[in-house]
């Protein structure tokens, strides 16, 4: 896949495959295209050039309305933050994204009160009555709830104190064993980056391995 903005080129000839159960990690400097990247994989941005497959698909190309519903089905995202709707419970948040995707009230609720449960989120009226680890954490429950084949997630601890950020870190990579779903993560945090199974780093539009133990 390519991508230029005006004369610009961010990335070219960048190839990446994700396989279910794996984890990748994407570093690199302040605007090498990392969060690009990512909403090229969500459908988000077309790039200029090349092909870009969710669970076989070829999304790029694809009508609105077909790419929302592949979407919704395989693709979970985790943004930094600001993605939940304040005024709605952590639940409400969770089921609203299941019924998006046309699944029925009562089985949404089901699945979205055990991820909850299963991630340690208590029970809240509104989404801004809880921590920012939780609100992260139902974040992440939000991404799961339609058991996407690939979950992706932007920067996700980068407004965590350590504590919080080692917590949703371990969280987050053990997704891919958990629910057999791809991670991809784009992080500035080496430590975060450390625990996936890959590390990457795009730097002057090449998407290139990082050895571990090498500094992000
Ligand atoms: N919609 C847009 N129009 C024009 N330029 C854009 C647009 N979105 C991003 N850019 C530019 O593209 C480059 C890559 O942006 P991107 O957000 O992908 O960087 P990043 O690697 O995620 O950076 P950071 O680590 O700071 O989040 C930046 O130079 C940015 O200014
Ligand atoms: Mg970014």
């Amino acid at each position: 896949m390519a991508h230029a903005l005006g004369a610009r080129k961010l990335f070219s000839e960048l190839s990446l495959t994700l396989r279910p159960g794996e984890s990748v990690a994407v570093t690199g400097p302040s605007g090498s295209g990392k969060s690009t990247l990512l909403s090229c994989v969500l459908g988000l941005i077309r790039p200029s050039a090349g092909s870009v497959k969710v669970t076989g698909t070829e999304i790029v190309g694809l009508r609105p309305a077909r790419l929302a519903a592949v979407r919704s089905r395989a693709v979970g995202m985790v943004f930094q933050f600001g993605e939940l709707l304040p005024e709605l419970s952590p639940l409400d948040n969770v089921v609203l994204a299941a019924l998006l995707a046309r699944s029925d009230r009562q089985g949404a609720r089901d699945r979205a009160q055990k991820l909850l449960d299963d991630l340690g989120v208590p029970q809240a009226a509104t989404s801004e009555e809880l921590s920012g680890g939780e609100r992260q954490r139902t974040a992440v429950a939000r991404a799961l709830i339609n058991e996407p084949a690939l979950l992706l997630a932007d920067e996700p601890t980068g407004a965590l104190d350590t504590e919080t950020r080692d917590r949703t870190a371990e969280l987050l990579f053990g997704l891919p064993r958990r629910y057999a779903c791809g991670l991809l993560v784009v992080t500035h945090d080496p430590g975060v980056a450390a625990r996936a199974d890959r590390m990457l780093r795009l730097e002057a539009g090449v998407l290139k391995p990082v050895s571990s133990g090498a500094s992000a």
